[in-house]
């Protein structure tokens, strides 16, 4: 089977507090995006496109490029979009004919273990079409609806925890089912605001099965400054 792994790096610095594109981000010295892709090239994946700032995928493509580390892989970066969602599908779009199994990988993840990349793509060859990483959720967790102007929230109801999972990425795709989970979306989408956080929920919206497997702490989104500093902990540890 031919596997291709998606790894979206289209996202601001904003909330990182930085005016580089977060892809480009250092984490000990190595922009977030080069770890995220070394470690999809240790899992054994050498077929990688990359969405990429529009007003930086020159220079995205120019740093994957002179990575001697990379120096396996196959690499195709294209412009991404407005939303995680319509990055994903732009890399989708320039995903070659061959693939059969579709990894969609955040950049910011950049600390996943190889082994986790690794299982999400051997539970799809193994016959789930759609397996996303998760891990069991510690805090208590409320619905809210209703924000007043104080920012206070009403509590519509608190889902049983132990039914809840946080999930990451990579998430593994048969790519037929990715394909068409997509294309729905798009025809759905429209309005910014509604485009999917992960590539998981579209496919549910078609009412397919989606399958969680163990994920790993590793994995964490760096999203903050905060998250930045216990990323660069991780990367000692
Ligand atoms: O913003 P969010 O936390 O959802 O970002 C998750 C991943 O999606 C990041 O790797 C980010 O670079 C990517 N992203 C993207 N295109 C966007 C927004 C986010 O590729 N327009």
């Amino acid at each position: 089977m031919s596997t291709v792994a998606i790894v979206t790096a289209a996202g601001s610095g904003s909330r990182l507090g930085s005016d580089v594109p977060k892809a480009l981000v250092p984490l000990g010295g190595v922009p977030l995006l080069l770890h995220a892709a070394r470690r999809v090239l240790a899992a054994g994946i050498a077929d990688l496109v990359v969405s990429a700032p529009a007003d930086a995928s020159d220079a995205v493509r120019a740093l994957l490029g002179a990575d001697q580390a990379l120096a396996g892989a196959r690499v195709t970066v294209v412009d991404g979009g407005p939303s995680r969602q319509a990055s994903v599908a732009a890399a989708l779009a320039a995903v070659g004919v061959e693939a059969d199994v579709v990894l969609v990988h955040d950049a910011a993840r950049a600390l996943t273990p190889p082994d986790l990349i690794a299982r999400v793509a051997a539970a799809v060859r193994a016959g789930h079409r759609a397996v996303v990483p998760g891990l069991p959720v510690t805090d208590t967790v409320k619905e809210v609806e209703d924000v007043a102007a104080d920012g206070a929230a009403r509590v519509r109801g608190t889902p049983d925890r132990a039914r809840l999972r946080a999930v990451q990425t990579p998430q593994g795709f048969d790519r037929a089912l990715l394909d068409a989970a997509h294309a729905a979306g798009a025809a759905r989408a429209g309005d910014e605001a509604l485009a999917a956080t992960d590539d998981a929920a579209l496919v549910e919206a078609l009412g397919e099965d989606v399958w969680v497997v163990p994920g790993d702490r590793a994995a964490m989104k760096i999203t903050t400054a905060e998250d930045l500093l216990l990323a660069e902990l991780l990367l000692r540890r």
